[in-house]
């Protein structure tokens, strides 16, 4: 590989498939052009080009890294000043060339047009993918940054008719995971879509949010409910703490359990209302107990991701849950349903789950040891280990999540 940049080199069996990343092959060759798609598809699900052209009709989702993979007969002048064109207009995309030839002067023009890696048409096999996988990871973190930035310089502000989309996160029992996707969803959702976004912690009791946020709010949920009639959206934006990496707002719980005895379902719904007006999505996470204030909640919410684990107690515990949505009417197309830690070693498997509750799982999420690392360190597993598994399958989620808000914004 003749590499521009200082090179990360990860060994080719231990690239996975990232969340979201779109690899573009263009090639007029339709020989080489096979052989550069045998060389990524084991990974990726490579689209193919012929000329640049064809990429006016791909399928380019904002937020996302973009991949260009240039064959041979792309390195000419006229084509890379247009991929130079192309690179600066989409945020988030970058370049990986394959020459038949490393010369200098095919170099010297990559370089001028922006591709970051240039991998040698022989060296295809052991090298295009790592070439690919650094890339994309770099362009990973700059459209996280650019999104925090982005949210961090647009406060949020009052957004007209449009309401902010509400996701609950729910489970009957506890510690399957439902704080640790809440912050992680609202993390994914704030990097995706550069919108504000802020999580209400409705664990009253013992809610750790801000803990698992290294955040310590000065105001709670508490003052929210205790300024009654007065609250307005100034006066519940300096309630709210900021997470700076990630650029989520909190409404942190209640510092003292005895302060959640006293709270009405109808004052959380002011809050969340409020909330709701100021913030594009607005993730709440419950506590494993279900109260009237839990299941007003997880009513008003436009979706219910619903956390199962794989063991029988929750097995049981979720057909309660189910029942307890049933009562709620709240239809099953407004939940979604999430299988946490689904490659545990125990003895059931998810479609024995799925048979049991006659229900099918929407997302399942691995086990893996950066989540408590992340907990504990006090930042998302987003921010820490963007390329876990257990991210890919977060963004994964984030993505159903956005597309119901979208069909939600097009209801009349
Ligand atoms: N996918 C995962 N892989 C590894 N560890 C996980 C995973 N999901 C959750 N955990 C760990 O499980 C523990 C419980 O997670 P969390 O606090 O999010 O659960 P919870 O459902 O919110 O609990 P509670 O009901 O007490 O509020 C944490 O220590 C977390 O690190
Ligand atoms: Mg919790």
């Amino acid at each position: 590989m003749t590499g521009l940049p200082e090179p990360r080199p990860p060994a080719v069996e231990e690239i996975t498939a990232p969340a979201a990343i779109a690899v573009m092959i263009v090639e007029a060759d339709n020989e080489v052009l096979v052989q550069l798609h045998a060389a990524l598809s084991h990974i990726w699900d490579p689209q193919a080009f012929s000329t640049l052209d064809g990429l006016d009709g791909a399928r380019v989702r904002p937020g996302r890294p973009l991949v260009l993979v240039l064959g041979p007969s792309q390195a000419t002048e006229e084509t890379l000043e247009r991929v130079a064109d192309l690179l600066r207009d989409t945020p988030g995309s970058g370049a990986v060339l394959v020459v038949d030839q490393p010369s200098a002067g095919v170099m010297r023009r990559a370089i001028r047009s922006g591709v970051g890696d240039a991998v040698a048409l022989a060296e295809i096999d052991g090298e295009l993918a790592p070439a690919v996988d650094e890339l994309a990871y770099r362009l990973e973190r700059e459209l996280a940054a650019a999104a925090a930035a982005n949210a961090r310089d647009r406060p949020p502000a009052h957004r007209g008719p449009a309401r902010g989309f509400v996701t609950s996160v729910f489970s009957p029992k506890g510690g399957v995971g439902k704080s640790v996707v809440a912050v992680n969803l609202a993390t994914a959702l704030a990097m995706r879509s550069g919108q504000p976004v802020a999580i209400l912690d409705l664990d009253l009791q013992f809610g750790d949010i801000a803990v698992m946020l290294r955040l310590q709010p000065r105001h709670t949920f508490t003052d929210a409910v205790s300024a009654g009639d007065l609250l307005d959206e100034t006066l519940l934006r300096s309630f709210l703490a900021r997470h700076e990496r990630s650029g989520v707002y909190v409404l942190g719980a209640p510092t003292s359990p005895s302060e959640a005895d006293n709270v009405e379902p109808a004052s959380m719904l002011r809050v969340l209302e409020l909330l709701r007006t100021m913030f594009a999505h607005v993730i709440v996470d419950t506590p494993p107990r279900l109260s009237e204030v839990v299941l007003q909640a997880v009513a008003e919410s436009d979706l219910a991701t619903f956390l199962l684990s794989m063991d029988v107690p929750s097995v049981k515990n979720a057909r309660l849950g189910l029942q307890a949505f049933e009562l709620l009417q709240l239809p099953m197309d407004k939940v979604l349903m999430v299988l946490n830690r689904a490659d545990s070693r125990v003895h059931l498997a998810q479609h024995d789950i799925e048979k049991a509750l006659e229900v099918k799982v929407d997302v399942s999420i691995p086990s893996e040891a950066v989540v408590p690392q992340s907990v504990n360190q006090g930042s998302p597993v987003l921010v820490e280990h963007p390329r876990s598994r257990f991210v890919g399958q977060v963004f994964q989620l984030a993505d159903l999540v956005m597309a119901r808000a979208e069909e939600a914004a097009l209801q009349p």
